[in-house]
């Protein structure tokens, strides 16, 4: 086979892109039970409203759910940002709201990742004007180091380091979500790791 011919060939083979586990599944069952048990301890005999920012977070809100003994109901909001999250003046907008009134619910906030904390400021200031008697705040994974907005989580799976993460409902160009652990991508020839900041 003539050396080009074979050249393109092994870097066909060679893979672009691979995902090096961080925390498997079975782990990320372990803390979910616990953390259902620790939010039911919380607020024994009520009723929880869960209410997750599409799309990374519906796989942490359907095994918390499931999870959580007694009354649960949920609901979905979805938001995009403007320009860079990394940058405080990201600004965030609401695409799609809830489909009922919180107004007196104990609301838990179910999100897959809390990183600049842009999302959850926003979320969290629109949720406190309409009046939920409870607000609290779930996040699988906690990445600290980027945290540009002064908000914090009540319930933490994980904290992280600043590394790019997909899996478990987190992506990259829409792809990953559904991987059962979460893991850090590694991309190119050599497969170096992404760096956390796009
Ligand atoms: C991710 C995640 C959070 C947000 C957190 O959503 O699901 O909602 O980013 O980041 P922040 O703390 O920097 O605001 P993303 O915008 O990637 O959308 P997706 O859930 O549809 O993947």
């Amino acid at each position: 086979m003539p050396k080009r011919e074979k050249a393109v060939q092994q870097s066909r083979r060679m893979p672009r892109e691979q995902v090096r586990v961080l925390i498997t599944g079975g782990r990320i069952q372990k803390r979910i039970q616990a953390l259902a048990m620790e939010i039911r301890k919380d607020f024994p005999g009520e009723s929880l409203h869960l209410v997750s920012v599409l799309k990374g977070g519906v796989f942490f809100l359907t095994d918390l759910a499931r999870n959580i003994p007694g009354e649960v109901s949920f609901d979905f909001i979805a938001v995009s940002s403007y320009g860079q999250k990394t940058h405080s003046s990201g600004q965030v907008r609401l695409t799609r709201d809830l489909d009922s009134s919180i107004e007196g619910k104990t609301v838990i906030v179910v999100e897959d990742i809390l990183d600049t904390g842009m999302t959850l400021q926003y979320l969290l200031r629109l949720f406190e004007q309409r009046k939920p008697k409870h607000l609290r705040v779930a996040v699988l994974l906690d990445k600290p180091e980027r945290r540009i907005a002064a908000v914090h989580a009540d319930y933490v799976g994980f904290s992280i380091p600043n590394e790019f993460v997909v899996g478990y409902g987190l992506d990259y160009a829409e792809r990953y979500r559904n991987l059962p652990y979460v893991g850090v991508l590694l991309l190119g020839p050599g497969l170096k790791k992404k760096p956390a900041e796009d």
